[in-house]
């Protein structure tokens, strides 16, 4: 396997710019948002496609907040989903009474983050908000309930590719590109 990261993407959909511009226009609307909310939200950070997103988008965001982390298992190392997910990382923090807001690498099927989301109604939540940078509604199986106010965040919709970068992996790698692309077909084996 050639070690020059670049030369694995066949086509580059977002770039670095392109990302970093978006994600400041979600933080600042969540900010408005929640300005008036009486008591700060909880981002919970969907490990591990979500860790670029979450740290570049809670710097931006202009109000106290807390941060955690939740793991979901539901993709084995290849691009189709194995099925019903399960929490294998929890939370640490408790989120009884708490506005919070899920964020997310990319939506697909939709079953990661609606079994996410009744975890969290389960634990007493106020409210649950989906931040999402990326979504593909075309391949939606489950629908997205929210809860209490809760709001849906996107940041871009994508076509029916299998995309890698910024969090998001084949087998585990790629997750560090800045850039969201496409791979060259030889790398999806
Ligand atoms: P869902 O449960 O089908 O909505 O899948 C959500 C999870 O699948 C995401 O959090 C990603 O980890 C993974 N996933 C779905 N599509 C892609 C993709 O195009 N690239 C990388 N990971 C993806």
């Amino acid at each position: 396997m050639s070690m020059s990261l670049d030369s694995h993407i066949e086509k580059v959909l977002w770039t670095q710019d392109q990302i970093l511009d978006r994600v400041a226009q979600i933080a600042s609307q969540i900010t408005l948002d929640f300005k008036a909310a009486p008591d700060p939200p909880l981002f919970v950070g969907v490990a591990t496609g979500a860790f670029l997103f979450l740290a570049d988008l809670v710097k931006k965001v202009q109000l106290p907040l807390s941060v955690d982390l939740v793991r979901a298992q539901s993709y084995g190392s290849g691009t189709l989903s194995n099925g019903a997910p399960s929490i294998s990382l929890d939370l640490k923090l408790d989120v009884k009474g708490k506005h919070v807001i899920l964020v997310e690498d990319i939506v697909d099927t939709g079953c990661t983050l609606s079994c996410l989301i009744e975890h969290l109604e389960a634990k007493g939540v106020s409210s649950v908000s989906i931040c999402a940078f990326l979504d593909k509604p075309t391949r939606r199986k489950v629908h997205i309930k929210l809860v209490g106010d809760g709001k849906f965040y996107k940041g871009f919709e994508c076509p029916d590719y299998f995309v890698v970068g910024y969090g998001m992996d084949f087998a585990e790698l790629y997750r560090n590109l800045p850039y969201i692309g496409v791979l060259k077909s030889e790398f999806y084996k």
